[in-house]
């Protein structure tokens, strides 16, 4: 059993020589949703690491949140028969690639650096299709999380972090009575899915989270329970601001760093805009789990397909990045940018920022306790048909278009006819 040991940025650093030395190798095609500020600042650590190895990179990003846009871009290019090297992908995505015979390989490089060992097994699960590595997980973000403008909190005389629900719901009552908007938010249907993880964790808990979201047990999704988490959502409905529909989801983010807005719940990528524009998390932006969340985590890793191409050079290629994707220095050197938490279980908290730092230990405790729970929102806890429907009846309802206990029937309808 190999020994691993915690990896500090300066141990990372002083063996990042050991990574393949320069060479000229096929360039990479990369195809990835990562257009924001916080998102490219992220992705540049990757560019510029492979740069240095002397493999280029053809840039292929796609616009769209979540990633509904860039699957679509996708499917296009293979139907065509040109897949990209590599594509950013998340949980299900991967296996019903992986299931169509799709991808690429990576046992050798990952045997050959010890993956099976650091990589938490929740992880492993949608890394793997039936035994073989298919993809490098970069990070291990997590969506049920509240950000918050510490100035704007005070000037509305909410000093204490909101524990509950209901003080979460009084504390953006203060702050929209303050004359701000209380809660920025994007209204896309990946976005009040993204809100929905924390809310229907919040509303019954990590078992009820499951058997809805999970189990898809029809019981779950047209419960009572549900229903209470459909009112939620029409709670927090009334603390947005008019012109909310559409936005994306960074331009919410940026409303909270300017403080033009108290709060806004997002997976934790939006810490990689708030560290974008100068911002201290855990200082000028507080972070804590949505209220009644607490020792639960709804995670999805960003990982990179690697798709079966034919040419050696290209396969290179697609190992000396899978190499770099999963070395202690670029996990650290990327992750610190991008919000995330490694997707190793051997690496130091000491270069990360208070939420960083917050989130290693979440995600820790989670896999411990057993409620590490895929998200829903970010395609971890069921295929993209399931998602989508899903996405559907929240945002429906979002909108207006059902009262709560309709749209917990409409769920169970939605999610039967998708399976
Ligand atoms: C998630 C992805 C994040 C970020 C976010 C917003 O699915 O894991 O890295 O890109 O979408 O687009």
């Amino acid at each position: 059993m190999r020994t691993t040991r915690t990896w500090t940025a300066a141990m990372a650093l002083a063996c990042a020589g050991t990574l393949a030395a320069a060479q000229e190798g096929a360039p990479v095609e990369v195809l990835h949703w990562w257009t924001s500020g916080g998102e490219a600042a992220a992705l540049n650590v990757l560019k510029e690491a492979l740069g240095e190895q002397g493999i280029g990179w053809n840039d292929m990003p796609v616009a769209g949140g979540g990633g509904e846009a860039a699957m679509t871009a996708l499917r296009a290019r293979v139907t065509a028969g040109n897949p990209p090297t590599a594509v950013q992908m998340l949980g299900f995505d991967i296996q019903d690639w992986a299931a169509e015979g799709a991808l690429g390989n990576l046992n050798d490089v990952a045997e050959a650096e010890g993956w099976d060992e650091v990589v938490p097994e929740a992880i492993q699960e949608f890394s793997k299709y039936e035994g073989n590595w298919i993809a490098a997980p970069v990070n291990v973000h997590s969506t049920n999380w509240v950000w918050a403008n510490a100035a704007v909190l005070e000037e509305a005389g909410v000093t204490e972090q909101p524990e509950t629900w209901d003080e979460f719901i009084a504390a953006l009552q203060a702050v929209q009575d303050s004359g701000k908007i209380a809660l920025a938010h994007g209204g896309q249907a990946w976005q009040e899915a993204t809100i929905f993880d924390g809310v229907v964790l919040s509303t019954g808990g990590p078992d009820f989270y499951r058997a809805a979201f999970i189990d898809l047990d029809p019981e779950a999704l047209g419960s009572e329970t549900m229903v209470e988490a459909f009112d939620r959502m029409a709670q927090l409905r009334e603390f947005v601001d008019p012109n909310f529909s559409g936005r994306d989801w960074n331009l919410a983010s940026a409303m909270v760093a300017n403080g033009e807005a108290g709060f806004q719940i997002m997976g934790d990528w939006a810490k990689g805009e708030f560290i974008n524009a100068g911002l201290t998390p855990g200082e000028d932006i507080l972070c804590f789990r949505v209220p009644g969340t607490e020792g639960a985590v709804t995670f999805n890793s960003d990982q990179f397909a690697m798709f079966d191409v034919a040419s050696e050079e290209a396969r290179a290629s697609q190992a000396a990045m899978a190499s770099n994707i999963m070395s202690p220095e670029f996990q650290i050197a990327f992750n610190t940018v991008k919000g995330s938490v490694p997707a190793r279980t051997d690496i130091s908290d000491e270069a990360f920022d208070a939420c960083g730092k917050k989130g290693m230990a979440d995600l820790a405790a989670a896999s411990e306790a057993g409620t590490l729970l895929g998200s829903m929102a970010h395609g971890h806890a069921n295929p993209a048909a399931v998602k989508n429907a899903i996405y559907d009846v929240v945002t429906a309802h979002f909108n207006g278009e059902y009262d709560s206990a309709t749209a917990a029937e409409e769920l169970v309808n939605a999610v039967e006819a998708a399976m």
